[in-house]
């Protein structure tokens, strides 16, 4: 089949890939010249620069016959004379703090391709075809964009919602062994096109293949993500609460209690500074707008959002209140910025609040490190006499007076080896418990440690 794709970040990109390794034709269109060149480079180290999906510079490079990137309007023009289906992969963020979702990406581009798609096959329409909202959108936007395709006169297309649930880090093995593939449609039309689309996923038994309609298919997906968030909030703010404020309750230990029991599972409970990303905070404020907006009750939503909120504001706060740290003037190690591992993706990652905390508490220096995000954070924090970006964290940690682990990197679980030979004893701030298995011996050794999940840990 013939695949267009608006939109060339984490879901179109990978979202692509995928279904040119499935064997379909992909054109991907996006309006960053530079991203769509790094894409479309062939070269699998440039690609993961601008996109640090594991697995995703092979699979472009292997499937590179089948799949084209471009900025040229004219050759999406051009590809919609014979197109199948048009997924849009548009951002759609929060309107500041207000919950609303910022369509504006999405209806420029809907427009655009609306325009495009009268004018197809000489105006003629003869193909059909049918566009499918891969962003995540407010639960009525099957509507919106029908009337954008009826207002230009679009005829011969169908709309389906087809909800995206890939797991930033695991995004390319999650798209091609996905456990549920959810397609909204309200014509028996569109659900045969998708299930040509997906044909591996919709003969494969292990996958759930859910045909529903778009709304519920909308709804979904904010569901799910709100309901993912919650049982976060629940471990930061309930669960591991209940470990800092009583003594001799190992984090753990409790942890396995819980994930022992089936109906709980192992899922979100491991404890951490925050739950950053581009998806679970703006979907469940979208979820929340469009609740308060219909007239119905938010407190759990609201809540859920609050709670994650204060998990963070409360670890931070932690230093000045149990350790009697003094910010001012101090040399500050900040390990990981991405808002999870196996990501560069830094879009509501807590460091950015780190650093502007600590921007405020006048630091002298901050030793930052990450092994995939650097590029990313120097947009927002470029290098300064205050904040210099350095290669690994063992020079991070050199010197440092303080230094706080705020990304689940798996190689900073063998930091403890690296302070313990080291002469100053900086507090440690352990943001995701990745130094718990050494928390007693760096105790021992005169440490300080402020960990989620335990009380303050006092040096010996
Ligand atoms: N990232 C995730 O983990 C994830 C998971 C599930 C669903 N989603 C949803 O999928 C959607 C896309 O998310 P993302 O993370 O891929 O976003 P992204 O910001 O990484 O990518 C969006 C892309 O769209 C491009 N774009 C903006 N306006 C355009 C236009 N008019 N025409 C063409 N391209 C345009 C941008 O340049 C950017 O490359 C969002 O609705 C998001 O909520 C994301």
């Amino acid at each position: 089949m013939n695949i267009l794709y608006i939109g060339s970040g984490f879901v179109g990109a990978c979202s692509a890939a995928v279904s040119a390794s499935s064997g379909h034709h992909v054109l991907v269109y996006d309006i960053d010249e530079k991203k769509i060149q790094m894409l479309g480079s062939g070269d699998r180290d440039i690609i993961e620069t601008c996109l640090y999906e594991k697995g995703l510079g092979d699979l472009l490079v292997r499937n590179s016959e089948r799949i084209q990137f471009t900025i040229d309007y004219t050759k999406v023009e051009a590809f919609l004379d014979n197109c199948d289906v048009v997924f849009m992969c548009l951002p759609t963020p929060e309107i500041g703090e207000t919950g609303e979702s910022n369509l504006t990406y999405y209806f420029a581009a809907a427009k655009k391709l609306a325009q495009a798609l009268s004018k197809r096959n000489q105006g003629k329409q003869e193909k059909y075809v049918v566009i499918v909202n891969k962003s995540t959108v407010p639960i009525d936007m099957v509507d919106k964009t029908q009337e954008i395709m009826d207002e230009a006169g679009v005829k011969n297309y169908g709309v389906v919602s087809n909800p995206e649930f890939l797991v930033e880090g695991k995004a390319v093995e999650g798209s091609i062994k996905p456990n549920r593939v959810v397609i909204g449609a309200w014509k028996q039309k569109d659900f045969e096109i998708m299930q040509k689309i997906y044909q591996r996923f919709y003969d494969d038994p292990n996958v759930q293949y859910l045909e529903i309609n778009p709304k519920e298919a909308a709804a979904g997906k904010l569901l799910a993500n709100f309901t993912l968030f919650n049982k976060l909030a629940v471990c930061f703010d309930v669960i591991g609460r209940t470990c800092e404020t009583f003594a001799n309750l190992d984090y753990e230990n409790i942890r396995k209690v819980l994930a022992s029991d089936p109906r709980i599972g192992s899922w979100g409970l491991y404890d951490s500074l925050y739950a950053g990303g581009s998806c679970f905070i703006k979907d469940s404020r979208s979820l929340a707008y469009q609740l308060q907006t219909a007239g119905t009750q938010i407190n759990l939503v609201k809540e859920t959002y609050l709670a994650n909120k204060r998990q963070l504001k409360t670890f931070i706060e932690r230093a000045e209140k149990e350790a009697k740290f003094d910010w001012k003037d101090k040399k500050v190690a900040l390990l990981g910025v991405a808002f999870k591992r196996d990501t560069n993706d830094i879009r509501n990652s807590p460091s950015i609040d780190i650093v502007k905390f600590l921007f405020d508490k006048q630091v002298k220096k901050i030793n930052c490190f990450d092994p995939a995000a650097i590029s990313m954070f120097k947009n927002i924090f470029p290098e300064s006499e205050q904040i210099k970006y350095v290669s690994n964290e063992l020079e991070a940690v050199k010197e440092a007076e303080v230094i706080i682990i705020a990304t689940d990197w798996p190689q900073f679980r063998g930091l403890a080896d690296i302070l313990l030979n080291e002469n100053n004893k900086s507090l440690i701030m352990d943001g995701r418990r990745m130094l718990q298995h050494r928390y007693s011996d760096l105790q021992q050794a005169g440490f300080e440690i402020i960990a989620v999940g335990s009380p303050f840990i006092k040096g010996l």
